[in-house]
């Protein structure tokens, strides 16, 4: 039976690190709060106008690639997953194939909307255009350059803290070698909740704050010098440009949703969570992260958390943790991975991968 398997991987994160103190200086917060809440004692943030999220994924790209033994030019797909685009539109694949100067290939690209899940919901899609025999390099990237767009002033306090940049990228490619590979994804959204985790601003609505949302309030729009179409001055004067989170929303519905996915792709697999070797969770939070071992049952080595060191990537954060632990020597052939996440949207989701 015709799978995919990863073929190489890699991941980039910038060299500035940014420690919970440091931002102490900008916002009122603490690290002992941060650690506590979050598990984060520092993050990196990329070089502002060298670096981009788009230069980022060539880097994660260039090493995936490398390692599956391949030209660039044969890459022939790209999937790339962001909430941190470079341009409004087009989407990053287009700008990651031009970074990677494979224009003349004219591979498909295609950019994936999924937050934190966006890397789950990549290697799904790349794994059925593989198994179909449509596409045999397929590279899928997750990549995020989050401090461009964050509120450093205290009222973004709880989401600022919490997110880093970086990059991570696998380039699939199909298998018929007897259980490798990708064995099962699993996929899954609930749109009830879209602003509970949300840039809503600027948008096609006119703009609004996420809060406001029971009683929307007339924002004049449009009404902008800066462009009638989706920016108002109100939104630049009211900070609405700034994520939004529910926290503790989030998280209940985080802790709960990651077991429900993980155990479904198991049954799906036929098999059992005593059957996986390593879980590669989104690096959403670390107490999520040892909430769900602790309910699979998994000791500390099987299971990888650098949230510690890089926050919260979001797209990029499962492709580099599991890049971090292969690295390390924590994944063998034969192991069953699992990769598993949950973020805005609500989407989640998990894959099971026989290394
Ligand atoms: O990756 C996508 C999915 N995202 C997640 O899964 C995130 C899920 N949620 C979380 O990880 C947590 O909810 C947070 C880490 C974001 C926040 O932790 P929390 O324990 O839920 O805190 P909270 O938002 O309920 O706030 C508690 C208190 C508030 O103060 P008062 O009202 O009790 O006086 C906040 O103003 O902590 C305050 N606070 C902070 N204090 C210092 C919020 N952020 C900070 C901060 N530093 N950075």
């Amino acid at each position: 039976m015709l799978r995919s398997k990863i073929g190489g991987i890699g991941y980039y994160v910038p060299e500035k690190v940014v420690t919970n103190d440091d931002l102490t200086k900008v916002m009122d917060t603490s690290d002992e709060w941060i650690q506590e809440r979050t598990g984060i004692l520092e993050r990196r943030y990329g070089k502002k106008h060298e670096e981009t999220t788009t230069t980022m994924a060539a880097r994660a790209a260039a090493v995936a690639i490398e390692r599956a033994g391949i030209r660039k030019e044969d890459v022939d797909f790209i999937i790339f997953a962001t909430l941190s685009p470079d341009f409004y539109f087009p989407g990053c694949g287009v700008l990651l194939q031009r970074e990677l100067g494979i224009t003349a290939s004219e591979a498909g690209a295609l950019d994936i909307r999924n937050q934190c899940s966006g890397f789950l919901y990549g290697i799904s899609v790349a794994d059925q255009f593989i198994r179909t025999g449509m596409y045999k390099n397929v590279l899928v990237v997750g990549s995020e350059m989050h401090s461009m767009g964050l509120d450093f002033s205290t009222s973004g306090r709880n989401v600022t803290v919490i997110f880093g940049d970086g990059a991570g990228a696998v380039l699939l490619q199909p298998t018929e070698e007897e259980n490798k590979g990708i064995l099962t994804t699993c996929l899954h959204s609930d749109g009830t909740y879209a602003e509970k985790l949300a840039l809503i601003n600027p948008g096609a609505h006119g703009g609004y704050h996420a809060k406001q949302l029971e009683e929307p309030v007339d924002y004049g729009y449009p009404d902008s010098k800066y462009g009638d179409m989706f920016v108002t001055q109100r939104m630049l004067d009211e900070g609405m440009l700034f994520p939004y989170m529910d926290g503790q929303f989030v998280f209940k519905m985080a802790v709960q949703k990651f077991p429900e996915v993980i155990l479904e792709a198991l049954g799906k697999a036929g098999l059992k969570k005593e059957d996986i070797t390593m879980l590669i969770p989104h690096q959403a939070n670390l107490r999520i992260s040892q909430f769900v071992q602790r309910r699979l049952g998994l000791r500390d080595d099987q299971i990888w958390n650098n949230i510690q060191r890089f926050g919260n990537t979001t797209a990029a954060s499962v492709p580099i943790a599991l890049c971090e632990a292969y690295e390390a020597g924590a994944i063998k052939s034969g192991d069953l991975v699992c990769l598993a996440a949950f973020g805005s949207g609500f989407t989640w989701g998990a894959a099971l991968l026989r290394w």
